[in-house]
């Protein structure tokens, strides 16, 4: 038996399919040519969530950190792991265009530099092969992830890029090293020149550039890559639109890209730039707390007439949701991307 599931992206576009019993609707869709944002289709990264408006389903095993319980209770719903019992109508927190039509194979590229930026924090970069198609180019919305695959051993992570689309096929990305965590190990041991495969770019935390709000950045440490990519295509573009940027780190040793953030200052003459750390040392002289204290404190003392971009842990996306909600800012103007360890 099989129901007909229609999604409704946020600029009200409609897209129809439909999906056999035991099927799950990520599958389904890319069974119909239409590719939703997806990361892991495990339940893992939350990339693929969206809400269920009507219809009965049943829900896969999933973690509770990327869909909470009181989430799932309102109708939130992982596309990958949702097994409709009835028709479906489901609404995405994203644009038509953010939805493709088509999916890219996986591009080889070499590793061409890892520089440890911060405590915990490396800087990968890599350079894309040629491709027959495409040249070196590599196009994405700044904002987007890829998952990298390390050919031979099955390892695949998503991570933000933290440039902009180029044609010289240079990609940059800002990766925290987790304790025992498989993809931290390979490239603390991986020599320059290691090949990596680099996935079609995805996800759907890209500027709605129908608002004309100022815009808050919040970002958990590593959590600044897609805002670094966004703020970089703002500089290249000349777009210089209200924006402050709060930048949450545990104490001074895991401070990253200065020296960037401040040349895009100078670029960008209406970007602030919030430094908030949690444990400082006795002489900083930068805000103290978490990038939600001072989010909270910027909301009491500029208003609520802001669209609101969150990147980091979990933990981080749900607080900064929860306070941007209590103080009055309506949640189709918040937006949000959530990393788990791994
Ligand atoms: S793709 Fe569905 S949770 Fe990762």
């Amino acid at each position: 038996m099989s129901h007909k599931i229609t999604l409704s992206t946020r600029d009200n576009q409609q897209f129809e399919f439909s999906c056999e019993n035991q099927q799950n609707v990520q599958d389904a869709a890319e069974a119909a040519s239409l590719y939703p944002p997806f990361g892991c289709k495990s339940g893992a990264c939350g990339a693929c969530l969206g809400s269920c408006e009507k219809g009965d389903y049943q829900l896969d095993s999933y973690s509770q950190e990327v869909l909470s319980v009181e989430a799932a209770a309102n109708g939130g719903i992982l596309l990958c792991r949702t097994l409709p019992k009835t028709d479906l109508q489901i609404t995405l927190p994203y644009d038509a265009d953010s939805i493709q039509q088509t999916l890219n194979a996986p591009r080889d590229a070499e590793i061409i530099s890892i520089d440890k930026i911060a405590e915990r924090t490396l800087k990968v970069v890599l350079q894309l092969q040629d491709d027959p198609e495409t040249g070196l180019a590599f196009e994405f919305e700044p904002g987007q992830f890829v998952e990298l695959e390390i050919p031979g051993l099955d390892l695949m992570r998503a991570y933000s890029l933290a440039n902009t689309a180029n044609w010289e096929g240079r990609l940059e990305f800002l990766i925290r090293l987790q304790p025992n965590g498989k993809f931290s190990e390979f490239l603390q041991k991986t020599p320059i020149g290691q090949h990596i495969l680099v996935h079609a770019p995805s996800g759907a935390f890209v500027i709605n550039k129908q608002s004309s709000n100022p815009r808050c950045f919040i970002a958990g440490g590593t959590g600044l890559s897609p805002f670094l990519s966004i703020l970089k295509r703002m500089a290249e573009w000349a777009e210089d639109h209200p924006t402050h940027l709060f930048l949450g780190v545990n104490n001074e040793a895991e401070i990253l890209c200065q020296e960037e953030l401040t040349a895009l200052q100078q670029s960008l003459p209406q970007l602030t730039v919030e430094i908030c750390v949690w444990k400082p040392e006795d002489n900083w002289q930068g805000f103290i707390g978490t990038p939600v204290d001072a989010f909270k404190s910027y909301l009491e003392k500029n208003g609520v007439e802001n669209d609101v971009y969150l990147c980091g842990p979990p933990i981080l996306v749900e607080a900064s949701t929860t306070v941007a909600l209590e103080n009055g800012i309506n949640k189709e103007h918040i937006y949000s991307e959530r990393f788990v360890a791994a």
